[in-house]
């Protein structure tokens, strides 16, 4: 028996799917193309905009004007109150040069996410990668303490930690770049842990991966109710409601944080009445201790300072 390619498959049927995907092909370079030029244009036009904004503003500072001019000028400024915080918004959505830290790492690619839900999805599986690999320092941590007391397991748990911190800062500038709100200080918090991991033993490590958990369960919790707030015809969710959680959440997880930021304060304090005995030679004791010392500083007073934030706003009137 011969074989026919013709009658074995339905060759005209699959000639044409191709030409159908070759045109579909060219229909999306043509959009892509349309699209990075409507990025272009949309951006200098934001850009034009914010600078005649500025300087209708400046105008508008005038001292001298009749009553009616003043009334004029104070209706266009109650208008235009909201636009630069609009404009903001508009051009998250639209591609940006790099800061100094990606544009070493990554190079000049675009980080900029196009839309809310690949923001959001982003962030979740950011969540989800501190809560994976934290697991995974936790039971290496407990093997390095109970089990093996090997310096090459010792040398692999320091080498993750650093690997983890770096991943963080670089997940989090990308974060950043897409409109997270994230305070500074937790990302200088991941460098200091960064140079810290390459000089520190595990003894202490145990602490802040029990403490990453409760976070995790946290932030994982707010995002759910986050975007459950953008779905109100499908879940019954109030903005309140996402506040009482918000704060229970909070209420359980702030003792379990302070009670780790002061043992941060207890390992550098320790670290520095070791450091001073006429024993210890090891500069890394001394290192560790101002970082430990640094941690205490910048995450007690960053939390603290979040939580008198969220305080006031929940005490100021809501508008309408
Ligand atoms: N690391 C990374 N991102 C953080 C963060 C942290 N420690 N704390 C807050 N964020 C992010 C939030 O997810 C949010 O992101 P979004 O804008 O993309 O939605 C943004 O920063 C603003 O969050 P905010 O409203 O200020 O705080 P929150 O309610 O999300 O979290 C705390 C409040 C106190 C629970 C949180 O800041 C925290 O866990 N702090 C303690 C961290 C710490 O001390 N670690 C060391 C332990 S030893």
């Amino acid at each position: 028996m011969t074989f026919d390619p013709v009658t074995c498959i339905n060759w005209e049927g699959l000639d044409r799917e191709f030409q159908q995907i070759q045109e579909t092909h060219r229909v999306y370079m043509q959009k892509l193309d349309d699209v990075s030029k409507l990025q272009l244009s949309f951006a200098a036009d934001i850009k034009r905009h914010g600078k005649n904004q500025k300087d209708l503003s400046r105008l508008m500072e005038k001292k001298g004007l009749s009553e009616e001019d003043a009334k004029k000028v104070d209706m266009i400024k109650s208008q235009m109150k909201e636009w630069p915080r609009a404009l903001l918004e508009m051009e998250a959505f639209l591609p940006k040069k790099n800061g100094l830290y990606l544009s070493l790492v990554l190079g000049s690619v675009n980080v900029n996410l196009p839309s809310k839900s690949s923001k959001g999805a982003y962030k979740d599986e950011y969540e989800q990668f501190k809560l994976y690999v934290t697991v995974v320092l936790l039971v290496l941590a407990s093997l390095c303490l109970f089990a093996l007391s090997y310096r090459f397991v010792d040398a692999l748990l320091n080498f993750l930690l650093v690997w983890f911190y770096c991943t963080l800062t670089i997940r989090e500038s990308i974060l950043i770049s897409n409109g997270s709100r994230i305070k500074g200080w937790w990302v200088v918090h991941h460098y200091v842990a960064t140079f810290l991991s390459g000089v520190m033993l595990t003894c202490s490590c145990r602490t802040p991966c029990f403490l990453q958990f409760l976070q995790y369960y946290y932030q994982s919790g707010c995002l759910y109710r986050l975007r459950a707030l953008g779905q109100r015809h499908n879940l019954d969710l109030t903005v309140e409601g996402f506040q009482s959680w918000m704060w229970r959440g909070l209420t359980f997880l702030l003792p379990f944080l302070f009670f780790g930021h002061f043992w941060q304060l207890y390992n550098g304090v320790s670290l520095i009445v070791i450091s001073r005995g006429s024993d210890c030679v090891e500069w890394q004791v001394s290192v560790a201790a101002v970082c430990f010392v640094l941690l205490f500083l910048g995450n007690f007073s960053t939390t603290l300072a979040v939580v008198r934030h969220k305080l006031q706003s929940q005490k100021k009137p809501k508008s309408p």
